[in-house]
């Protein structure tokens, strides 16, 4: 029996630690006290985990909060949950589904006819390592939906961000974006076998990537745009993965492993922080580690492959099109803008 207290109490001891710094550790709550009332604020995937709990802070803080999530009845009741804790009665649940260019268009239709202004975007909602699957369009449903999901309504919106401005984009991604490859021979897992962890970590490197090269298109106009990884977070991500799938790791593992990881409410603070913080005003093209501006993978900081992904990109959702055809298209009057500054990106 002996031979096991030290052991034993070592790991308690390690474990107690653990779980008491926390919080610390993890970067804590956000530092700013800012308000926002009068602010529109659109979060993406907002029923659950990060998403829900920044809606309510911002909804907390006076903000106008619209909820873009694919389930109405999820999105209806907790946007009642919200209004009932913060006791803001304007936060509204809108339908999206990314994983549909029918439905992120009519949804950016929507705020477009609907809403007086869009002073945040808040790209939020993602899916991790699901089956292999296809959205609506045909796309691979990771990179769809956490890539060219939100690269699509972003453009459908810069347009009144850019009539609110000075406003912000935020993008969710994770730091799985360094062990990512953009496959620009194969985005969409076509010709190669699956992987759903490689087809995650790709979403995520062409989040920052796509951070960067907005933030290089939007010099000048007022919109600033910033990628976040928010830590490890207790949610409901991990739903397609092996710790949520089998009866003992959702009763045994899952609840000691969420004492190890931050709380959505803590997990919500670092987008928080970039929608609301004084310090973030006219900060751009950068990627910050919870709340901190860290440099992101040297596969993040390839000004060419950006610039590449941006062009698939506009071709696979259609947005090169309608600019060829002269269509009103914001990315396009807004890249012809940008195209007269100079970029003065720090990484
Ligand atoms: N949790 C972490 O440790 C962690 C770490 C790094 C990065 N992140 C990033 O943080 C973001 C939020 O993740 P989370 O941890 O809060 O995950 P979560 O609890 O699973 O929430 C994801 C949200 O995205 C929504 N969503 C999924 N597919 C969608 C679609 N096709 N259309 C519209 N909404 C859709 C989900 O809706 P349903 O409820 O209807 O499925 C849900 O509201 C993600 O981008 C994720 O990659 C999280």
């Amino acid at each position: 029996m002996s031979k096991y207290i030290l052991p034993v109490s070592v790991f308690g001891t390690v474990f107690g630690a653990a779980v008491l710094l926390k919080n610390h550790v993890t970067g804590g709550p956000c530092p700013s006290k800012a308000t926002i009332k009068g602010k529109t604020v659109v979060i993406t995937g907002a029923n659950t985990g990060i998403g829900k709990e920044t809606a309510r802070e911002l909804a907390k803080r006076g903000g106008r909060i619209i909820m873009g999530c694919r389930d109405m009845e999820k999105c209806e009741t907790a946007a009642k949950e919200i209004r009932g804790k913060t006791l803001n009665p304007y936060v509204y649940a809108c339908q999206l589904d990314l994983a549909s260019v029918k439905s992120i268009r009519e949804f950016a239709e929507r705020i477009k006819q609907e809403e007086e202004r869009v002073d945040v975007l808040i790209n939020n909602a993602g899916v991790m390592r699901c089956p292999a699957g296809k959205t609506e369009d045909g796309f691979d449903m990771q990179f769809g939906v956490n890539h060219l999901g939100h690269f699509l309504l972003t453009n459908l919106l810069l347009d009144k961000l850019k009539e609110s401005a000075p406003s912000r984009v935020i993008n969710l991604a994770s730091l799985a974006h360094i062990v990512g490859k953009i496959d620009f021979e194969d985005l969409n897992w076509e010709k190669k076998k699956f992987d759903t962890k490689q087809a995650y970590c790709q979403s995520k490197l062409a989040n920052v990537l796509f951070t960067r090269e907005l933030a290089k298109r939007l010099q000048g106009t007022g919109i600033t745009v910033n990628a976040v990884h928010p830590g490890v977070v207790a949610t409901e991500l991990g739903r397609h993965t092996g710790l949520h799938q089998s009866q003992f790791s959702s009763s045994v593992l899952s609840p000691f492993f969420s004492l190890l990881v931050k709380s959505p409410e803590l997990g919500a603070q670092p987008s928080v922080y970039l929608a609301v913080s004084e310090e973030m005003e006219g900060v751009t093209g950068r990627y910050y580690d919870v709340m901190t501006e860290k440099e992101p993978a040297p596969l993040a900081l390839d000004e060419e492959a950006a610039r590449r992904l941006w062009e698939v990109s506009s071709r696979l959702v259609g947005l090169e099109e309608e600019g060829q055809s002269g269509k009103s298209n914001p990315t396009t009057e807004v890249q012809s803008k940008a195209a007269q500054t100079v970029p003065v990106l720090r990484h």
